[in-house]
């Protein structure tokens, strides 16, 4: 077959162009390093444009006796002890210069009349350290650094869908791919690649996430390239998303809407979470406040629609239409429901994926001579609960970390390393997909994952539940092999989604049999027939694929940041 195949030779290739992706080209652009950054939505869509209530730094602003040992302390705490502290202090203590990063780029953030950055609180924080831009955050921020890294001209190819790394001897170099809309290929040689390429929470039915965004490509682009990946069962579920119409369900309604003061209510007007975190009620952590959303309506509470109320209607218009611009443009386009007035319907949806590519603390790297991972791609920072705020704020730091690392790496290489017969291999895969005439439709077994993953592998889960999505999954993989992709005059999205497909079933059986192998609750992982937390569970559980999970013990926690942290307890955790 004759194709057109594009031939790009850099120093560093980033795979994704969220906002990790490009802190991280800015890095190296800065350093005068070639770097050429490619995607599979158009740069301003990344889907870093839809983080929404904003990004955490013990700046002091609102309250001085904030600082980053504070902030570490909480995050190791909310982890449930799963994060690895040496992760978070390179979080917490280089997150102010994240922020000044972010400004000298020319973000606009609130700010008070004074001229501070205002800060918001944030379910779990000890202090206000959410910093924001209305609840436009990680819109704003992607909009200054797509305005940055173009006023260096780092080159984004923003239609190029990577399906496969390029690696031999455990080196990468480089990575292979094809264009969404003509399906020329792309062989893209380098001495490092950095894999910015999301998470997997699009394989659930009610997710935040949309359409072929966060399908878990990370996940079997790191696997097949010989990585591992990190707590894949710990999912984060917000408990905010709309739950009509059945298209946009999931879409997420930010937490910023607590942080201003809105109240959870159930079906019977109470306000619920009195019985389950009476001290900080709807500003309790996440995956406290998910499942008591979650029980309230198992429990017969919930709404007919099968939803609980978040009411923000109480609070002054001017703070809605200044603090919560989005939630409110939200409501209005999609459901015609005025936030001013009237209560948004609400239940959990899979919002963040906490585990991801293991990577080593100091600068990201996989174990994969060159190869790097950062933002949601990779893992170390969350553990069991992501405080909301940290995800921005983690991609400022590893971004500018890992794009020095990768310009040390490549500075230092005396030669870059080719294969013909690895080239010959991914473009023999792609050739395949293309000739493929099966029955079976893509977007149908896409679906039907999806199914499974909310049916058993939710917000509670269980050893049934979890054995049957196994059985399911490989019902999935085997009809897998039978599809048919068939791009048409409109482009190549059949063979992208083909691609995502495959993705998809490699995240999804890496999270459930990272979910059996857990058997406690710990933070979002809740097993009904497992209700306590298992001190000998307090392991990173390491997937590097079918069957192959290993035990990974957490590193100890520093004495200043030690000092600092509260009890981790599940009291409060209502399982039943
Ligand atoms: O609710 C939110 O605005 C989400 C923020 C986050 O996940 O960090």
């Amino acid at each position: 077959m004759h194709m057109r195949e594009h031939r790009i030779t850099t120093n560093v290739l980033i795979v994704g162009a969220g906002g990790s992706g490009l802190r991280a080209a800015i890095e190296l652009s800065e350093r005068y390093v070639d770097v050429v950054v490619v995607g599979k939505r158009p740069r301003m869509d990344a889907h870093t444009s839809l983080a929404a209530g904003g990004i955490n730094a013990a700046l002091g602003t609102m309250d001085p006796d904030d600082s980053w040992q504070q902030h570490a302390a909480d995050t190791i705490t909310e982890s449930y002890l799963l994060a690895d502290p040496r992760t978070v202090v390179h979080v917490a203590a280089g997150a102010e210069r994240g922020i000044r990063d972010l400004e000298r780029y020319g973000m606009s953030f609130a700010r008070e009349d004074d001229g501070r950055i205002s800060q918001r609180f944030f379910g779990a924080h000890t202090y206000r350290r959410t910093a924001f831009a209305g609840d436009y955050t990680g819109l704003e921020i992607q909009r200054t650094l797509v305005r940055r890294a173009e006023e260096l001209r780092v080159p984004i190819l923003d239609s190029v869908d990577i399906t496969r790394l390029l690696v031999d001897d455990d080196v990468v170099f480089g990575a292979y791919g094809f264009d969404l809309h003509d399906g020329s290929r792309y062989v893209i040689s380098a001495d490092a690649v950095i894999l910015a390429t999301g998470g997997h929470t699009r394989i659930w039915r009610r997710t935040s996430s949309r359409r072929d965004e966060n399908t878990g490509d990370s996940f079997r682009l790191a696997v097949e390239a010989g990585g591992r990946i990190r707590d894949a069962e710990l999912v984060q579920f917000h408990p905010s998303g709309i739950i009509e119409p059945e298209s946009a369900a999931g879409t997420l309604v930010s937490e910023a809407a607590r942080g201003e003061g809105g109240i959870l209510l159930n079906a019977l007007g109470e306000r619920f979470m009195s019985r389950y975190d009476p001290e900080r009620l709807e500003l309790s952590t996440r995956d406290r406040v998910a499942l008591a959303v979650y029980t309230e309506i198992k429990e017969g509470r919930g709404t007919p629609k099968g939803g609980v109320l978040l009411d923000v209607s109480h609070l002054p218009r001017e703070t809605i239409e200044k603090r919560l611009p989005r939630v409110y443009r939200t409501l209005l386009d999609l459901q015609m429901v005025d936030i001013t007035t009237t209560p948004i319907e609400i239940a959990p949806t899979a919002h963040y994926s906490m585990g991801g590519i293991w990577v080593r603390p100091e600068d990201h790297g996989t174990g994969i001579h060159g190869l790097y991972a950062v933002g949601e791609a990779s893992s170390g920072l969350h553990g069991a609960n992501r405080l909301g705020g940290n995800s921005l704020i983690e991609l400022l730091v590893y971004g500018r970390i890992v794009g020095e690392a990768a310009a040390e790496y490549s500075g230092a290489l005396v030669a870059q390393r080719r294969s013909a017969a690895r080239v010959a291999e991914a473009r023999a895969d792609v050739d395949a997909l293309l000739e493929a005439d099966g029955p079976e439709n893509v977007r149908v077994l896409q679906r039907s994952l999806r199914e499974t993953m909310t049916e058993h592998v939710g917000v509670v889960r269980d050893d049934v539940g979890l054995r049957t999505a196994l059985r399911e999954l490989d019902g999935i993989e085997d009809r897998a092999t039978r599809i048919g992709v068939h791009p048409d005059l409109a482009g190549f999205q059949d063979l992208a989604h083909a691609y995502d497909l495959r993705s998809s079933l490699v995240a999804a059986r890496a999270t459930v049999e990272s979910a059996l192998e857990r058997r406690e609750t710990r933070g979002c992982h809740n097993r009904s027939d497992f209700p306590d937390l298992d001190p000998r569970l307090q392991v990173n559980l390491v997937w590097s694929g079918p069957g192959r999970i290993a035990q990974e013990p957490v590193e100890p926690i520093p004495h200043d940041v030690r000092a600092l942290m509260r009890d981790v307890s599940t009291v409060g955790k209502l399982v039943e």
